[in-house]
């Protein structure tokens, strides 16, 4: 099958210019001149589809490098399976995922991995990779990061809280980083204070503060810029290469901008619900239907912070000076009714996490039309970023000949209504991003040379996705 894609704007993150993309089997096969003939050979008349994208941008698919599929997690599950989470994020321009293998302590690392294998296998609508966890860094698992890098998954998150979960003391940590500066991975870091935050929780129940409100309460800023700051020097140490997932807290990114400064290699991810919501959201949720649990339907960890205080705005800014390389969801979606209720005496049992790969693409573009970011640094912390990161640049995260089929042609002419019943393919009872409206839309979505999304309609089938076999990354300094 070859397509063009006639007469759009082809927007890379390097610069953006008037062109037709043709693809040929799975792959972009050229970028040409518009109405280009070449060598005298008629391409449009050449091909099996032609598709205008006259007044819109052809970009590379969105790469969502952290998504949390069916994670068995807080005494339930994500509600989203690798089939409607993979598929809800084709809708919203994602063409590809990377989701994370949970090995809680004492398990096997490289038998959880083989389990997560199993999970996404023809279940996919979009292609996608793994990222490992490790929690006990038991010998077997410094043996088995050596594995799985040769198995494509090249980056292992660590977290510096989740006592009894995940939680990783800072000699394991420091294990973990040794092994990953001699095989090249990539170390991720869970960045909070975990005991400190414990203990803050503790003190909050006891004094019968146990409103969803007190999630963001008892996870201070301190905590996430103390522990940043910690994972940077173990890092510095052992030089491992270190990305921060979902940094919230603005103390927290002048660490990582500092550690940058001083060259090392030190990246921040950021996700949608730090750029635009915030703990005053919480607070005046707390009238409605589900009365003073409504906040829950915002409990993440890293927690949304008080918009008072500047969080927000110096995230936006640090998406432009690059302080902050890329945008990921951290989607870890559960339901109001019989997941977060689970909470709703006591907010320490509000399984963590927001719901959003359909909206990513959508919410950062309303960033540039907004004029927070450039279009090109839309496709740059959405796609481009995230393929280098993590090793799949070529393949991934750019609009060139060779690479793979995987291209959004965006409307900035259209629009989108977010929120249940709207556009909403989450498996989830409700929507973090209710009532936003964006001055965009995902019009077509093509994953390697098939079209999943066309005007509106899905045409994609679970198991379409492949297995991303992933190199190191290619964004070291
Ligand atoms: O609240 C969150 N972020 N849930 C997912 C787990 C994690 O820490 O990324
Ligand atoms: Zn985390
Ligand atoms: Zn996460
Ligand atoms: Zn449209």
């Amino acid at each position: 099958m070859k397509t063009l894609i006639k007469n759009g704007t082809v927007v890379n993150a390097t610069g953006r210019g008037l062109a037709d993309v043709l693809i040929d089997g799975e792959k972009i096969a050229a970028v040409l001149a518009p109405g280009a003939n070449l060598l005298g050979f008629d391409v449009a008349a050449n091909v099996d589809r032609v598709i205008d994208a006259g007044g819109k941008y052809v970009i590379p698919g969105g790469i969502d490098a952290h998504t949390h599929m069916e994670m068995p997690f807080g005494g339930t599950q994500a509600s989203d399976t690798f089939e409607t989470g993979t598929r809800a994020a084709a809708w919203g321009g994602t063409t590809s995922i990377v989701d994370f293998v949970v090995q809680y302590a004492g398990e096997s690392v490289l038998e959880r991995y083989a389990a997560w294998q199993e999970k996404a296998s023809g279940e996919c609508a979009i292609d996608y990779g793994f990222h490992q966890i490790l929690s006990d860094v038991q010998d077997s698992s410094l043996t088995a990061m050596d594995e799985l890098v040769n198995e494509g998954v090249s980056s292992f998150k660590l977290f510096m809280a989740y006592k009894g979960v995940f939680l990783s003391d800072d000699g394991q940590i420091v294990k973990a980083m040794q092994r990953a500066a001699q095989n090249g991975s990539m170390i991720m870091m869970h960045a909070e204070n975990g005991s400190v935050i414990d203990l803050l929780v503790q003190q909050a129940v006891a004094a019968g503060n146990t409103g969803p409100l007190y999630h963001g309460l008892t996870r201070p800023w301190q905590a996430e810029e103390e522990a940043t700051h910690r994972a940077i020097m173990l890092a510095d140490l052992t030089g491992a290469p270190l990305y921060i997932v979902h940094v919230s807290a603005k103390q927290a990114v002048a660490q990582i901008a500092s550690a940058r400064d001083n060259g090392q290699n030190v990246f921040g991810e950021t996700c949608p619900q730090y750029l635009y919501l915030s703990l005053e959201d919480n607070l005046a949720a707390e009238s409605d239907e589900w009365g003073r649990f409504e906040g829950a339907k915002w409990v993440c960890s890293t927690p949304l912070r008080a918009k008072a205080e500047g969080h927000q705005h110096h995230m936006w800014q640090s998406l432009r000076t690059n302080d902050i390389q890329m945008v990921s969801t951290d989607h870890c979606p559960f339901c109001m009714q019989g997941q977060k209720d689970l909470g709703l005496t006591d907010f320490s049992k509000i399984p963590n996490g927001i719901g959003s790969v359909e909206h990513r693409m959508d919410l950062l573009y309303q960033g540039v039309v907004d004029g927070k970011i450039s279009l090109e640094r839309w496709v740059e912390v959405c796609s481009t970023t995230p393929a280098r990161m993590f090793g799949m640049y070529g393949q991934k995260g750019v609009i060139a000949p060779g690479a793979d089929g995987d291209v959004v042609i965006y409307d900035p002419n259209g629009h989108t209504s977010i929120g249940v019943g709207k556009s909403h393919h989450m498996n989830m009872d409700y929507s973090a991003w209710e009532g936003y409206e964006i001055d965009g839309h995902v019009d077509t979505v093509i994953s390697r040379g098939k079209v999943i999304i066309d005007d509106s309609a899905y045409l994609g089938t679970k198991g379409d996705g492949r297995f991303i076999k992933r190199g190191l990354s290619q964004y070291l300094i």
